[in-house]
């Protein structure tokens, strides 16, 4: 009898009230409404229950009172509760904040799916005493943090943003594929796999399956995982990130470093615009401004002399080997480009890197050839999140790039034949998703960035 009552009520009030969610509540102000939801907190008083609601959407605060908190089903309401709630929406008072500005006056509710109970059941298994593998072998749950999802709603729209900006600047959306034959950035950190018994790997850039877009369909960009096999841990390296790539025929070296500002400023401007994301990355990054233009260029012989300057030292691989001045030639380590890059405290173009620190497929300059039309993006605290270059346009020089990177050519005929078949003047990048939204929204590293982290030795959730 008790069950066939809670039908009858069910079906009465779905009749008067509408299935909204949390997010798109405000035009129903003032109506009354259905929702559904986790319970995100709660408040238990003798006669009332105070809950905020979360649906992925938004948050809404509502009260149960009376009756509604005299059910079995109440004794049982904890945070993470599933829940289907009536009642009317209402303007919060003068004075009172609740998120939207408005609160949900109960008039019925049920309980969906029940979560363990117990003091805060949920937020124990987060204790001040949890280290981070805590929370990171607990990321599924984790994930209904305010903070996660935040950094996951900004990085939704970040990725928007850089589709409409891409869309607007007529460069097309290609998905190459993940499993490939060829490497683009060396050997060494290539994930190999048993591919019907040939060797294959996972990629760990669509550079050159970009490269092959161009002759038919023009300036193309790609968001695709990429992989890399590289055992360091550091704030800034993860073995599977989001890689936002684009390669653009007939340019030249300051096109495409134009381009790229703008993309970053107008992605930056747009996320900051919308009226979610924008208040989020305020939230996470107080104080967040849009980078000015144009970003400082600074060549990489200058970058040596102010590491010098400024009493950064070059450290060998070799920890037994002591730290002396930087020379013309060395690669700028993580730790020296961190502190120059906070010390210039704006975004950098670090440009004109040695060849020999370089890929295969990278443009040289003319009149200093063993230097390459190359460019990193550096932002401070993260430092670099964009890796670009012209690249090789003719044909002898490409198969002297192979032979010096020790490179057998025949896998990459179908990447020669693009010098073969008309070549182009043409230069692309690559940027680490992860790396950018680190920098946008000011976390200690990268890992936080992801849906699901994937670094040396971390494969589970
Ligand atoms: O500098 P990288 O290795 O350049 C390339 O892969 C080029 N083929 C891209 C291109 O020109 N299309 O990587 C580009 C960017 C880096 O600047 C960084 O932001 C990110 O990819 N990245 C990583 N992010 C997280 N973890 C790692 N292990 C990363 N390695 C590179």
């Amino acid at each position: 009898e008790e069950a066939a009552k809670i039908v009858l009520v069910e079906d009465s009030t779905k009749a008067r009230a509408e299935k909204v969610k949390i997010g798109q509540l405000e035009a129903h102000r003032g109506s009354r409404v259905r929702v559904f939801g986790w319970v995100h907190r709660l408040r238990v008083q003798s006669q009332m229950t105070f809950i905020t609601l979360r649906d992925g959407t938004g948050y809404l605060q509502l009260v149960l009172a009376g009756d509604l908190v005299k059910t079995l089903d109440a004794f049982d309401l904890v945070t993470e509760c599933t829940i289907e709630v009536t009642g009317d929406l209402k303007q919060v008072p003068e004075g009172k904040t609740a998120p939207g500005g408005h609160e949900l006056v109960a008039d019925w509710w049920r309980m969906i799916g029940k979560a363990p109970t117990g003091v805060d059941a949920y937020a124990s298994l987060f204790n001040e005493k949890s280290d981070l593998s805590v929370r990171q072998n607990l990321r599924h749950l984790d994930l209904r943090a305010e903070t996660p999802a935040a950094i996951m709603k900004v990085r939704a729209a970040v990725l928007s943003a850089f589709r409409a900006v891409y869309s607007k600047h007529t460069v097309m959306e290609v998905t190459p594929p993940c499993i490939v034959q060829t490497s683009v950035e060396g050997g060494a950190s290539l994930f190999k796999f048993n591919y019907y018994g040939q060797e294959a790997y996972l990629t760990q850039s669509s550079q050159l399956y970009l490269e092959t877009c161009l002759p038919s369909l023009g300036d193309v960009f790609c968001v695709q995982e990429s992989f890399r096999a590289e055992n360091s841990h550091t704030r800034r390296h993860l073995a599977e990130y989001t890689h936002l790539e684009a390669e653009l025929a007939f340019i030249d070296f300051k096109d495409l470093m134009d381009h790229i500002e703008t993309m970053i400023c107008e992605v930056v401007d747009m996320v900051l615009a919308d009226p979610i994301a924008g208040k989020l990355v305020q939230e996470l990054n107080p104080g967040f401004k849009a980078p000015a233009r144009p970003f400082k260029r600074l060549d990489y012989k200058d970058a040596i002399a102010f590491l010098n300057e400024h009493d950064i030292l070059f450290q060998d691989d070799d920890p037994a080997v002591p730290p002396r001045p930087h020379q013309i030639g060395d690669d700028i380590a993580e730790a020296a480009e961190r502190k120059m890059t906070d010390m210039l405290n704006v975004p950098i173009f670090l440009m004109n890197f040695p060849k020999h620190l370089k890929s295969f497929y990278m443009k040289k300059i003319e009149g200093d050839e063993e230097f390459t039309e190359s460019v990193d993006v550096l932002m401070p605290n993260v430092g670099e999140i964009v890796g670009g270059s012209m690249r090789i346009s003719d044909i002898d020089e490409l198969m002297e790039g192979y032979k010096r990177e020790g490179i057998p050519s025949d896998p990459y005929y179908w990447f020669t034949d693009q010098r073969k078949y008309g070549t182009s003047e043409h230069g692309g990048y690559g940027l680490g998703v992860e790396r950018f939204l680190a920098w946008l929204t000011n976390r200690w590293t990268v890992r936080e960035c992801q849906l699901y982290g994937r670094w040396p030795g971390h494969a589970a959730p």
